[in-house]
């Protein structure tokens, strides 16, 4: 019995403790120790430009305050996960500052764990209102392109740094139309889970839904890849320990530290703006150079392969519900065409508010915070997709928003993909294409 509980756990949980009575390092009991148990989480709601500044300018000595969240506009937070020790620091910082706040103690304690689930072999037991294992979200879509094959190719894209197989999801009525594309990926940072579980909806409701794939599918082919980053999102799922993962989990060179920010590690003025440099730092670090990462290689690729048809991509993410188009890497200036940008992201939170759904927060990701290495600079600037962005979804519940209220945001935000459809059919879908197939194989 214990023994069969422990190989179960040493899956993927690769999080190591120095015994201090043997002097050496074990493995962890996975999902019992929970460094974040006695975290607080901490909102900061600025309400002046002098409080925004002092938040851009924070820095914390010890680098063990985690920044989840920065602020934009005055109806935002700035969110983060304190130690027990750091409390009097953030405390003393939130003062000097005037800075309302509000906290919520032991945050560790409100993860909800994941009980591992027996992979399942039939569609129809497959709920995609849960969070899953990766195995299991690979066995959905292998097992929904055998039911489907007319509408459904896989496509391998080789292995991620741990090994897993990425494979792409290409939905089409006619494979062969050359129809203009549209590129969604999710889940390039680990502990987002909600952004794996709006594609895999994505790929259900197109495929199973009569009139989506009727109406959504005319003219349009969709490639959609659930989970960019694999390893780190089966770390996430491993222990509450890890619950707040955003890197992948590749090691390279001397540091003694996993993992690169594989949203900073995009090949377009990388990492001019907003990176670590440190493979320690836990949050942003953008590699030791552009593309390190094997996952990031595959969505490149996957780009560059289609780039001729590739009309829109979105990047899926959590949280703070912002739907932001490049420049990401700069907020100094807007690229030529942000108009059209803006105005079909707000299109699409119109659609996402008519259905019952939170509006989302439009601007350039720049004019959040400037970050460099996006897939979204990437795929706009380099790549030249005319359409491109970054959906957060949903806010209020940080990265943990609770599986009982997929069934609820789901549908709310498909809406807005309807829009983005819409608008791609009616731009680049009018022409009358010959069978330019080769990117079918
Ligand atoms: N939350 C995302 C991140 O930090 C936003 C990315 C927006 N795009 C950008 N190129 N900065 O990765
Ligand atoms: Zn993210």
């Amino acid at each position: 019995m214990k023994v069969q509980r422990l190989t179960v756990w040493s899956q993927g949980c690769d999080l190591w403790h120095k015994s201090s009575i043997l002097g050496l390092w074990t493995q962890a009991g996975c999902g019992e120790s929970n460094k974040y148990e006695n975290y607080t989480l901490f909102r900061l709601f600025p309400t002046e430009d002098s409080q925004f500044k002092a938040i851009k300018l924070f820095e914390d000595p010890s680098n063990t305050i985690e920044i989840l969240k920065k602020s934009r506009g005055y109806n935002d937070s700035t969110d983060l996960l304190v130690p027990s020790d750091r409390l009097l620091y953030i405390a003393q910082f939130a003062k000097e500052n005037e800075l309302n706040y509000d906290v919520k103690k032991n945050y560790g304690s409100t993860f909800e764990s994941t009980e591992r689930e027996p992979r399942r072999r039939v569609l129809r037991g497959f709920n995609v209102f849960e969070y899953h294992s990766y195995a299991s979200i690979q066995d959905f879509i292998e097992t929904i392109e055998s039911r489907h094959p007319e509408l459904i190719k896989l496509q391998n894209l080789g292995l991620s740094f741990q090994g897993r197989k990425m494979k792409l999801v290409k939905i089409s009525q006619n494979h062969n139309a050359g129809n203009p594309i549209i590129f969604i990926d999710a889940g390039i940072h680990a502990r987002e889970w909600v952004a794996p579980a709006m594609a895999l909806y994505l790929i259900q409701r197109l495929v199973m839904d009569p009139e989506a794939r009727k109406n959504d599918l005319r003219g349009v082919d969709w490639y959609i890849l659930p989970v960019v980053n694999p390893d780190g999102y089966e770390y996430t799922r491993a222990s509450k320990a890890n619950r707040m993962w955003r890197k992948t989990r590749s090691k390279s060179g001397l540091a003694d530290c996993f993992g690169v920010d594989g949203n900073r590690n995009y090949g377009y003025y990388w990492a001019v703006s907003g990176v670590s440099k440190n493979p320690c730092d836990m949050e942003t670090y953008a590699g030791h150079k552009p593309f390190s990462e094997p996952e990031t290689q595959m969505v490149r690729d996957v780009m560059l392969a289609n780039a001729d048809r590739l009309k829109l991509y979105v990047s899926l993410h959590a949280y703070g519900q912002y739907l932001v188009y490049p420049w990401g890497y700069t907020a100094e200036y807007l690229p030529k065409r942000w108009k059209k940008l803006d105005a079909l992201a707000r299109n699409v939170s119109v659609a996402v508010q008519r259905a019952g759904g939170q509006p989302f927060r439009v601007m350039s990701a720049g004019q959040w915070y400037p970050a460099a290495g996006g897939s979204d600079d990437f795929a706009f600037g380099a790549v030249h997709v005319p359409y491109s962005y970054t959906m957060e979804l949903t806010d209020g519940f940080e990265f943990l928003f609770p599986e009982s209220r997929l069934r609820h945001v789901l549908p709310q935000f498909y809406e807005g993909f309807r829009v983005f459809a819409a608008q791609i059919r009616k731009e680049f879908s009018t022409r009358q294409r010959t069978s330019r197939d080769e990117d079918d194989s």
